[in-house]
């Protein structure tokens, strides 16, 4: 057995604060859920009284009205909304395929421009954006109305139809939100792909999407560093026989190889391109994006989004939660790569006719004052941020913000994972300095937009909690069996009822959606969470039931990983679990058995994990690789990473070890764990 030397991560195995967020069962749940949080904060009448929602009062009436009549809710909601042509039906419910407004028609991307045309938003600022080298551009919605008219007959010129899927692979610049609502604007399906994912994974979602154009960036600013993303375009294109063109944004000005009828300069194409070109009449139900994500197998899912039912409650939701109004400067750090970007920085804000801040880089570049300073520069009101992020400007100290002004800042927002209560203070009081409400957002990839959260003039908050569900939201907290737990008794997160921006299927996978959704829990949709409901109605999310975990926000299939470790030569096997991590919520240690010949060294470390960055993206690398000579398994063969769990966060096994069939390859490990 070759000795452990160094473990690849700095932060201290212990149970940390936010050791409830990882993987647990509910039933453990239930029995570990002994946080009892007192602290209860309103919002100031200053806030409430300009709120869109201004009390608990009318929350709780706007909430009832829904239960009662869902459809009419939904429908006045719609109301706000342009629409070519009216819905004749709300929904259509055949379980679990839901059809919302159906017989409406009308064009996600014309509600995001055109409708501002005629009004005094023609000249309003849509999006500041900022470069991470400091860059800085201004994009009217006129001028964002008239670039995406450009790029969308220059897609149609080189043959993108309504229905294609177009793969878009750029970093944060205006241009990433340009081609999705050029796609959305003549009916074509974006799959976009995040920027920091690796050729392989590229490929694989281009293929399973059939895409037929690729939208991507010569490069992209990253820590200073140039990135380029071209050259990862090309060696995934080696294998995608259903790509035709390529368009390539100049950003970084660097070397690309351009291949001859295939590839296009972004700007040659727009040059050549008319700006007039009408947003297609699109039905409420035609695809409007498909975007991957990890799942418990090592398939990447391609969940599927329509456009009426999604445009609704993403516009809506991101008013109601984000309180937003026409003097905002709302600033969202998530990149549109994910379901954030796409729902609270594309479609969310534009929508709402709001003005936001777009950034490129890293928050915490060339400093971890960067993210302050934007807010005091661009006098930002509004702050939508991951805890994991939180964590981390905490660590760098109170001095990085407190020497800035912040007093622009009204609203606070987080998402991503379960937000520690010592977190949630140190954003309310360092700062929000004690009077901006905190929007603590839950919901997911498939659930479109916001489905449980405060609204910040009406609901009275708690530290660790995203409170109650939004009206028209029937999330609720259940027993395998179906039956609503108790108050504070640990379960399952589940939805009840379909909502307009529920996921339509996986892309091409009904069997797989039916499956992973709906057949957990009878009759409801089953989030993958685990939470508990207090006795005030508010939900404590307790974190993830199945082998997906939550890393800085994102969600990673532990088996993704895993398949990606034994794809490299050396591996015979691998399990990967998480383990709690105080500032990435969750981190991931790879317990991994060699092949004959090879040597379980620092070296071969690194290039394991060179490797899964490889396979799937820097965010998938382990923090930590421990090689074993065998790994605990039932007698059926199956590996017990509950016991490997325990052992990466404790470094002792307590639990039931009943199954196990070989004791002494648990008894090796714990021993190993001792010597490092
Ligand atoms: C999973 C969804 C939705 C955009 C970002 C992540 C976790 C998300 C919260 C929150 C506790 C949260 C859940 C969820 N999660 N927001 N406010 N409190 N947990 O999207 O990658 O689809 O992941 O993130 O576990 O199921 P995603």
């Amino acid at each position: 057995m070759p000795a452990v030397k160094k473990k690849t991560s700095s932060v201290a195995r212990k149970p940390s604060t936010n050791g409830k967020h990882h993987s647990v069962a509910p039933q453990e749940v239930a029995i570990n859920s002994v946080l009892q949080e007192k602290r209860v904060f309103k919002p100031t009448a200053a806030f409430s009284q300009q709120a869109h929602v201004k009390s608990m009062a009318e929350y709780e009436r706007l909430y009832a009205a829904a239960e009662k009549n869902p459809e009419k809710y939904w429908s006045e909601v719609a109301s706000q909304y342009h629409w070519f042509k009216k819905w004749r039906k709300v929904l259509e419910w055949k379980a679990p395929y839901s059809k919302w407004f159906i017989g409406g028609q009308t064009n996600i991307c014309y509600n995001a421009l055109d409708v501002h045309l005629s009004t005094w938003r023609k000249n309003k600022a849509a999006i500041i954006w900022e470069g991470e080298n400091g860059d800085q551009r201004v994009l009217t919605y006129g001028q964002l109305h008239r670039e995406v008219s450009k790029l969308g007959n220059a897609l149609k010129k080189r043959g993108v139809k309504k229905g294609d899927r177009v793969a878009i692979y750029m970093g944060m610049t205006p241009e990433l939100a340009i081609a999705a609502l050029a796609c959305a604007r003549i009916g074509a399906v974006h799959s976009i792909i995040f920027g920091g994912f690796s050729a392989q994974a590229v490929a694989d979602r281009i293929n399973d999407a059939q895409a037929k154009m690729v939208i991507t960036a010569d490069g992209v600013f990253r820590r200073g560093n140039p990135l380029n993303l071209k050259s990862v375009v090309d060696e995934a294109l080696v294998n995608t026989p259903s790509v035709e063109n390529v368009i390539v944004y100049q950003r970084i000005k660097t070397d690309v190889k351009m291949t001859e009828g295939r590839d296009h300069w972004w700007h040659d194409l727009m040059d050549l391109a008319a700006d007039v070109c009408p947003a297609e009449k699109m039905d409420s139900e035609s695809p409007l994006f498909i975007l991957y994500t990890s799942g418990s197998t090592g398939k990447p899912k391609g969940i599927l989004h329509t456009t009426g039912g999604y445009m609704v409650h993403a516009a809506n939701s991101h008013k109601l939660v984000f309180d937003i109004k026409d003097d905002d400067v709302y600033w969202s750090t998530a990149d549109i790569g994910w379901i954030t970007g796409h729902s609270y920085v594309v479609y969310g804000p534009l929508i709402n006719g709001a003005t936001q801040v777009m950034y490129e880089g890293a928050v915490n570049y060339p400093n971890w004052g960067r993210i302050w300073d934007m807010i005091q520069r661009h006098k930002v009101t509004i702050l939508y941020t991951a805890p994991t992020a939180i964590r981390s400007f905490i660590r760098a100290g109170d001095e990085w913000v407190t020497k800035h002004d912040l007093s622009s800042l009204r609203l606070l927002g987080t998402v991503g994972e379960p937000i520690n209560p010592e977190a949630w203070m140190w954003y309310y009081s360092v700062v929000g300095k004690k009077k901006c409400p905190i929007v603590d957002t839950w919901w997911q990839t498939e659930t479109g937009g916001i489905m449980v959260s405060p609204l910040p003039g009406a609901t009275p908050t708690k530290p660790g909690t995203a409170t109650r569900p939004l009206p028209g939201i029937a999330v609720d907290v259940v027993k395998k069996d179906g039956t609503p737990c108790k108050a504070n008794e640990g379960g399952f997160l589940v939805v009840k009822r379909p909502w307009p921006s529920m996921l339509r299927t996986i892309y091409n996978d009904n069997a797989r959606y039916e499956k992973v959704y709906w057949s957990e829990i009878k009759g409801m949709y089953f989030t993958g969470d685990g939470a508990r409901k207090d006795k005030d109605g508010y939900i404590w999310i307790m974190g993830r039931v199945d082998d997906v975990v939550n890393v800085s926000g994102h969600r990673l299939g532990t088996s993704e990983v895993e398949s990606a470790l034994v794809a490299h030569q050396a591996v015979a096997e691998a399990a990967v679990v998480s383990r709690p991590d105080d500032v990435k919520g969750n981190a991931l240690v790879a317990f991994v058995t060699l092949k004959g010949g090879y040597n379980g060294d620092a070296a071969l470390r690194d290039a394991l994990r060179d490797h899964v960055g490889k396979e799937i993206g820097s965010i998938a690398k382990p923090d930590e690789i421990r090689f074993a000579e065998g790994l605990p398994k039932t007698r059926s063969g199956k590996i017990m990473r509950r016991l490997l769990r325990e052992l990466a966060t404790n470094g002792v096994i307590s639990g039931d070890t009943t199954t196990l069939e070989d004791f002494s390859t648990l008894e090796k490990l714990r021993q190993q764990e001792e010597e490092e």
